[in-house]
């Protein structure tokens, strides 16, 4: 794109350590190309406002490591769900407004894709956007990582890693419920890397039936203790496959409050009279939460150079993707289109095939 001065950037959505380090590399990377960088403050909500602060190199000094993100964040939605369809509301104009009165050339919003879902719906009204795909969720079709996930896996699998002692001392069934919205990434890669002995996916519904006939079976060689991993949005048939939910709370882009699933299976495993005792642990927001790992560093530090490289070639509408080694430019169109992105078959294969129920 030619002439490109001044690029604006928001972070949206469910935060996660990462972002940080995507900001500082898209204010360093734009330093280096003579452009100029503001910030939106809390996602979409600062663009519809015109809550923007500037971004110079020493506004991102030391916060590479640093979880959450200096812009703050929100789960705005300008736009509004009529049947199918998601109708621009007066905060769109709002946005068109301040995109033009702050002479901003292109967006680089940084979320999920309810975030970037937005940047893809305001192209039609003219907005050019590079997003980058960060969410714990890691269900962002187009790239191998959402920046974020790795972090929330190195949460969750020093919890397991505690979990297990105590679990093994006490003879206990303990049930660890992780994040990850409608996406069981976190509970299988994260139940993997922690030596899960039952892993619960919302991509596989499952029944309390076989979770107690794998725990008896695990008693029956010996061992008098087990981990069971469950996703938040894990569907037990006894629901009718329906996800644990918190009556009544629903976002703006429509997505129900999850949690709850792990007392409500505890619950059910004592009804059946199983001999262990099970006990719950919620990891919650420590998943969102602590340091970058070096990889989210990396990954961010790549995403964050690579959007700005393809604002300035004139790309937009797309995402950043990691594809194997590469960064790659994927249209959102795509990404939206195959969103949010199912556990891999093949993780599922391997935790079935090494004896994860
Ligand atoms: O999308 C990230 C995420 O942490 C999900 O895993 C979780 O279901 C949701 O955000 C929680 O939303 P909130 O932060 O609004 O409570």
């Amino acid at each position: 794109m030619p002439n490109v001065k001044r690029i604006g950037v928001l972070t949206g959505g469910g935060d996660s350590p990462g972002i940080n380090a995507a900001l500082r590399a898209i204010v360093r990377r734009a330093a280096a190309a003579g452009l100029e960088v503001v910030g939106f403050r809390d996602g979409w909500k600062g663009v519809i406002e015109d809550d923007v602060v500037p971004l110079g190199l020493a506004d991102v000094s030391g916060i590479l490591p640093v979880g959450g993100t200096i812009l703050g964040t929100s789960r705005t939605n300008p736009f509004i769900k009529e049947g199918k369809e998601w109708k621009p509301t007066p905060k769109v104009d709002r946005i068109l407004e301040t995109v033009k009165t702050r002479k901003v050339d292109a967006l680089i919003p940084i979320g999920g894709d309810d975030t970037l879902g937005v940047a893809h719906r305001l192209a039609s009204h003219g907005v050019r956007a590079v997003g980058i795909p960060q969410t714990i969720d890691n269900d962002v079709a187009g790239t191998d990582y959402c920046l974020g996930f790795h972090s929330a896996l190195a949460v969750v699998t020093d919890a397991l890693d505690k979990l297990h002692t105590t679990a093994h001392a006490h003879h206990r069934v303990l049930i660890v419920e992780v994040m990850g919205r409608d996406s069981g990434w976190i509970a299988l890669v994260g139940g993997i890397a922690g030596g899960a002995d039952v892993i619960l996916v919302p991509e596989e519904p499952f029944s309390v039936h076989d979770v107690g006939k794998a725990i008896e079976h695990r008693l029956e060689s010996g061992r008098r203790f087990s981990i069971i991993v469950v996703a938040e949005g894990a569907r037990p048939v006894e629901l009718g496959g329906k996800p644990v939910a918190q009556e009544g709370r629903v976002d703006q882009f429509g997505h129900p409050q999850l949690g709850g699933v792990g007392y409500w299976l505890a619950g059910e495993l004592e009804k059946k009279g199983l001999p262990l005792t099970p006990r719950v642990t919620v990891l919650a927001y420590l998943q969102r939460g602590g340091v970058a790992t070096p990889f989210d560093r990396m990954l961010a530090t790549r995403f964050g150079a690579a959007a700005v490289e393809f604002v300035l070639a004139g790309k937009h509408d797309v995402m950043t993707g990691l594809r194997g080694h590469d960064v790659v430019a994927v249209p959102l169109a795509e990404v939206l289109a195959q969103s949010p992105k199912p556990v891999a078959r093949e993780f599922l294969a391997l935790a079935r095939n090494i004896g994860v129920r």
